[in-house]
């Protein structure tokens, strides 16, 4: 069975995720928040710098994704991408940002299956990786993603991921798993399944439902437990170690950014967005929470990370 880890645009960078994969462990491959090809005169090396080999432990395995609907722009940033020695890259057609769908990129192109085919067919015509597509169950509805199934089914992919949400739906409400079903049973392709694996109980009752499929993709789930991963894998952290564990990974997080952004507000808006996930096994009540988003200083801020991360506050395993 295979663990992915989900991107999370603005929060498992570089730095995250390979001090994910040095403190917690658990999966078997890193998905990169996605990089928006342009046009060569449009195109900046900074666009590239988080899957930068040099920045990247090369003790995990990481995969670039794409954005957009442009065949040619894509093509010549999976050459890019290719030379710096990737094996996989990912095409996003499942961003449900309102930014970027109304351009008819990420889930916005699902209502086109014409566009997702021209895009391939520039795509496919000598591709030397593996082209992998991660997706939602359509925009609007299921019989967009239905349509979109089929068309990839032409394809030489290596897999696709689905989210089972629709595009409309963004974050909210359920995932659907009859849709998801729909979608898997159409699929000639090796699928992974994403969204709302939270828990232990939540994966298993996904896989329960469908035992012959192998492959995970966790996000905010993970992001909310790292542990979560390696129990799911059998590996299960003692509760008492964990609070440790999270510290080091903050340090780490901290320090990155503290080097990386010298402007203080820049830098505390990144640490807030980090423990919007990471405070809750920690912060039943939320009150850490509120205080580190109302924080202005570094000092103010520092101060309650001491609180929420001394030695007699404790992991809570079950929220
Ligand atoms: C803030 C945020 C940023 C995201 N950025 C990306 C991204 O860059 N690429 C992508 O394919 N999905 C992105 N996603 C979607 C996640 O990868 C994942 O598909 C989604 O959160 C559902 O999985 P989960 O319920 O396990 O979190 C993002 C989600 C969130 C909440």
């Amino acid at each position: 069975m295979k663990l992915l880890l989900a991107p999370i645009q603005g929060v498992t960078i570089a730095e995250y995720r390979n001090s994910y994969d040095k403190f917690f462990g658990g999966f078997d491959g890193y998905y990169a928040p996605f990089i928006s090809p342009t046009t060569k005169e449009e195109t900046h090396p900074s666009f590239f710098n988080d899957v930068l080999p040099e920045v990247n432990s090369n003790t995990l395995s990481l995969v670039p994704q794409l954005l957009g609907n442009d065949g040619n722009n894509f093509r010549d940033y999976a050459a890019t991408i290719v030379n710096m020695g990737y094996k996989e890259i990912n095409w996003n057609i499942g961003c449900s940002f309102s930014i970027v769908t109304k351009k008819k990129k990420g889930a916005g192109i699902l209502p086109h299956p014409d566009m997702i085919k021209r895009v391939l067919d520039e795509v496919c015509k000598d591709t030397n990786y593996d082209l992998t597509v991660k997706m939602r169950l359509g925009m609007n509805h299921t019989d967009e993603g239905i349509k979109v199934i089929e068309s990839l089914n032409d394809y030489p992919l290596s897999g696709v991921m689905i989210h089972a949400r629709t595009g409309i739906q963004q974050y909210n409400g359920h995932v659907d798993l009859d849709a998801f079903q729909t979608l898997y049973s159409k699929s000639k392709h090796k699928m992974t399944y994403n969204g709302d694996i939270y828990t232990y109980e939540d994966y298993k009752k996904i896989q329960n439902r469908f035992p012959e499929l192998d492959s995970f993709m966790l996000g905010r789930g993970a992001l909310i437990d790292p542990f979560l991963a390696s129990t799911i894998k059998g590996d299960d952290i003692p509760t008492d170690q964990k609070l440790k564990i999270i510290t080091s990974f903050h340090h780490a997080i901290y320090n990155h950014y503290k080097k990386n952004k010298p402007r203080e507000n820049h830098f505390l808006n990144k640490m807030k967005e980090f423990w919007t996930y990471t405070h809750v096994h920690l912060d039943p009540e939320n009150q850490f929470i509120k205080r580190i988003r109302l924080s202005q200083t570094n000092e103010a801020y520092l101060k309650v990370v001491k609180e929420i991360l001394k030695d007699t506050n404790q992991w809570i395993e079950k929220m």
